[in-house]
């Protein structure tokens, strides 16, 4: 049985010897009925990934689908809480979630990943991780005037007051996706109609 870290191999250190599993990826997914995908949903704070990203798993849970569902705030509580928000923790961050979405891919799921992921060069990274397909990037577009004005956690307005260091679209940068397969624009659409428009690229 293949490794899912096949093509890494090279790079494992010589001690640590991959254990072949007798069930594949392919007869997990089998039984649940489904092909297993990584959603990973990029953009700013407040542009609405993490409302999207609870629709999406209401709306497939409802259609017996088999998910599971990583939010940047609730990884950095638990997994990644030795993370701050610093260029390089970010891209610790991405590289530990992009590792855990592959490893829940690998069970036969499909995961939802809300992450702001600001780099374009981590999300490629964690694209790298999945065969053809599997990983499909949604970008949540709104303007950042439009999450200003949201701010529902009232951290532009402490970013703005210098409370907030590094905050992304502010102090930080954030590189919009080049070639999302997927883009929904939550300032025009209502969250219905992204939900309709990412599941009609998953259910297939
Ligand atoms: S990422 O940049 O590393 O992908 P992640 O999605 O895990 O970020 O976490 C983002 C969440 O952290 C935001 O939703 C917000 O609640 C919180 N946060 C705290 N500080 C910042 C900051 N400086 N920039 C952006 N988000 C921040």
């Amino acid at each position: 049985m293949s490794s899912p870290y096949e093509q890494r191999d090279n790079d494992s250190p010589v001690e640590v010897v991959w254990h072949a599993s007798g069930v594949s990826k392919a007869d997990r997914a089998k039984l649940k009925g489904q092909q297993a995908r990584c959603l990973w949903l990029t953009g700013l704070s407040g542009s609405g990934k993490s409302t999207l990203a609870n629709a999406l798993e209401v709306a497939l849970a409802a259609q017996g689908r088999h998910t599971y569902l990583l939010d940047g705030d609730n990884v950095r509580h638990g997994l990644n809480k030795d993370l701050g928000m610093t260029d390089e923790d970010r891209t610790e961050n991405i590289r530990r979630v992009g590792e855990l979405s592959k490893l829940l891919v690998d069970a036969g799921l499909i995961v939802i990943s809300a992450f702001i992921s600001p780099f374009r060069s981590d999300r490629e990274a964690a694209r790298a991780l999945f065969e053809p397909g599997e990983f499909i990037e949604v970008y949540v577009n709104a303007p950042l005037a439009a999450c200003e004005q949201r701010d529902p956690k009232g951290l532009y307005q402490k970013a703005r007051e210098g409370l907030i260091k590094d905050f992304t679209g502010i102090d930080s940068p954030y590189e919009a996706p080049e070639a999302p397969e997927i883009t929904v624009d939550t300032a025009a659409d209502d969250l219905d109609t992204c939900v309709r428009k990412v599941l009609a690229a998953v259910c297939n």
